[in-house]
């Protein structure tokens, strides 16, 4: 029997997330990565309609900009929740570290420890695609100016541990703000002004250090929620 990879990439229009919905076309067995709470009816009513169970519900990295669906799924299925164990969320059902790795049917996804945009992020490798979190966007990188974030620490995760994947591995990030849907390796070593086309550490230090950008809009809410699985009170 052939086994073939169940992919849907779907997307939260408020907070600009992806989630993704991987699976087992056989075994029907799948796993969710960043999943928001507006969303959970939309994404747990996909998985019913194509016939699929959950198993697990991942998440990059602890979000400032949404709430996490993962507390909330966890509730209305049998899906365990898959975070980076650095992230020290007492409610979590797998603390994740570099190497990590998690089954769906004959499939695997493994954990790279990729700090920087936070200090526990972690980015998961799954068939040829790497599911980049917040760490590498497309054109782009996370913020480094919260949640222990560090330029320095976001440099050596691309550079070091991203950019060594085969040139050809798909990019599928946490957001996107430009209506860019994937990516590759080769073209963010490429083009990413930030750390591509040969940018020294110093050079993307600068960089961050000279966005400004606004304080994140949903952070105090977001959170205080995500170190709880996403459950509001
Ligand atoms: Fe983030």
């Amino acid at each position: 029997v052939t086994h073939a990879l169940i992919f849907q990439q779907l997307f939260e229009c408020q907070s600009s997330t992806y989630t993704y919905l991987l699976a087992d076309d056989i075994s029907k067995e799948a796993i969710l990565i960043d999943s928001v709470l507006e969303t959970v009816d939309r994404d747990l009513a996909l998985i019913r309609e194509l016939g699929l169970t959950l198993k697990y519900v991942l998440d990059t990295h602890i979000h400032a900009d949404h709430v996490t669906g993962a507390g909330e799924i966890r509730k209305r299925t049998k899906a365990k929740t898959v975070v980076s164990k650095k992230a020290n969320v007492d409610c979590m059902d797998i603390p994740f570290s570099e190497g990590d790795e998690i089954s769906f049917g004959p499939f695997k996804i493994k954990a790279l420890f990729t700090p920087g945009h936070t200090d526990s992020c972690l980015s998961y490798y799954c068939e040829g695609m790497i599911f980049s979190g917040d760490a590498l966007l497309i054109r782009g990188t996370g913020r480094t100016d919260f949640q222990g974030g560090s330029a320095e620490a976001l440099y050596d995760s691309v550079t070091l541990k991203l950019f060594k994947l085969p040139p050809e591995t798909k990019v599928y990030p946490a957001h996107d703000y430009k209506g860019f849907t994937t990516s590759t390796i080769e073209t963010e070593m490429k083009y990413n002004p930030r750390l591509g086309g040969g940018k020294t550490k110093d050079q993307f230090i600068e960089i961050m250090a000279d966005l400004k950008l606004a304080y994140p809009k949903k952070i105090d809410v977001a959170l205080p929620a995500n170190k709880a699985c996403g459950i509001v009170e």
